[in-house]
């Protein structure tokens, strides 16, 4: 069975690569490289001990998505290209609608030309925007806040509406949480670009040395130690929800899932775990709150596990000790990986070797 894995080279794509090709499944991974290495491809092979097929590529590229289809012989897509930058899609959220919104379309037609019509699609928590009770379960009314969230939520609405057109399709919708964490070999794991805008990457580059400190943003929620609670989700956990979704996708539909552990972790708990498994201090100051930012959210996890029989198991502790070890060992990511000059588009990465 061949997948094709949008935004296959970034955080999550090169972990659910990972769960893909241990599962004995097939992949096409694209990516155009926007916010992502493809060393991390080179990578996840190593981890695997098989190959796959990188295809460097836009999503909004419909001819080119159609040829990928068609040729590799693809029969599900895992779609994860996007922008996902909270902050910046409030300053450019044409480019954003153009990425996620149209590039979803884009893909979706391409898809139906080439009669492929199993989709899972990465969504977020976001779309849920200030949870208006907890824990935050599928049924909660959608209202995002900013132009991000909005396009995760337009974007349900349309493969929603692809169905009620054709029900044919089966499209898992899947509402990730706060993905933190890497692959326990160290080889993969995230690699922001410029200053991190989510917690986990930040605090480790404090705890590596490559920031002074953390800025707590706001210490005067409504919550046990003042801080946010959030609900981190191991991104190896996450991954293997993506499996899970493809493997239950067995008949026409829309399955909507939220991807969370169902318990919240503070700020400061975070920064305790962290320190504990690093053995390295990390120092914090306290100021004002984020705009845009809510006390506590988490997830009811009930669904997912009906649904696709699955549930995360990784802890706290796990998550911050892997995050830790990818940290070490790539102070700087993927950046001193030697670059490998790729020689024509449809080559896979494997043969480059
Ligand atoms: C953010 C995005 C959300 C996205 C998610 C992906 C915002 C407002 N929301 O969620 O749309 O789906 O990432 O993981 O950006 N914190 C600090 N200092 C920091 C960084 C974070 O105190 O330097 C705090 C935040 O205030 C929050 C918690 O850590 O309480 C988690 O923050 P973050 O990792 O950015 O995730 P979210 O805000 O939940």
């Amino acid at each position: 069975m061949m997948i094709l894995l949008t935004g296959g080279a970034g955080y999550i794509g090169s972990h659910v690569c990972v769960a893909l090709l241990d599962a004995g499944l097939d992949v096409v991974a694209i990516d155009n490289l926007s916010n992502s290495n493809k060393a991390s491809l080179e990578r996840v092979q190593s981890i695997c001990g098989r190959s796959l097929v990188f295809r460097h590529a836009d999503v909004r590229d419909e001819e080119a998505i159609y040829e990928i289809l068609r040729d590799c012989g693809v029969t599900a897509v895992i779609h994860l290209a996007g922008l996902k930058a909270v902050g910046d899609s409030n300053v450019r959220p044409m480019t954003y609608y153009e990425n996620n919104v149209l590039g979803t379309m884009r893909l979706v037609s391409a898809m139906k030309r080439a009669n492929v019509k199993t989709l899972v699609f990465s969504s977020s928590a976001t779309v849920y925007g200030p949870p208006r009770y907890l824990p935050v379960d599928e049924k909660h009314p959608l209202g995002p806040t900013n132009p991000y969230g909005r396009t995760k939520c337009f974007i349900e609405e349309i493969l929603r509406d692809i169905y009620r057109s054709d029900d044919d399709w089966r499209i898992g919708i899947l509402r990730y949480f706060n993905p933190v964490g890497a692959h326990e070999s160290g080889l993969v794991g995230e690699d922001p670009l410029g200053v991190p805008n989510n917690l986990l990457p930040f605090v480790a580059q404090v705890a590596i040395g490559q920031r002074d400190k953390l800025s707590i943003w706001g210490g005067d929620y409504d919550t046990p130690d003042g801080t946010g609670i959030r609900d981190f989700i191991h991104v190896v956990d996450l991954a293997s929800g993506h499996l899970s979704a493809l493997r239950h996708l067995t008949r026409p539909g829309v399955l909507t899932v939220n991807l969370g552990t169902g318990n919240g972790s503070s700020v400061l708990e975070v920064i305790r775990a962290f320190e504990a498994v690093s053995g390295r201090s990390i120092p914090y100051e306290i100021g004002e709150r984020r705009a845009g930012d809510v006390a506590i959210c988490y997830a009811d996890p009930t669904f997912a596990r009906e649904a696709l029989g699955w549930r995360s198991a990784r802890s706290l502790q796990q998550m911050c000790a892997d995050h830790w070890r990818w940290q070490l060992k790539n102070p700087n990511g993927y950046r001193d990986t030697p670059v490998l000059k790729v020689q024509g588009r449809s080559r896979s990465l494997a043969s480059r070797r």
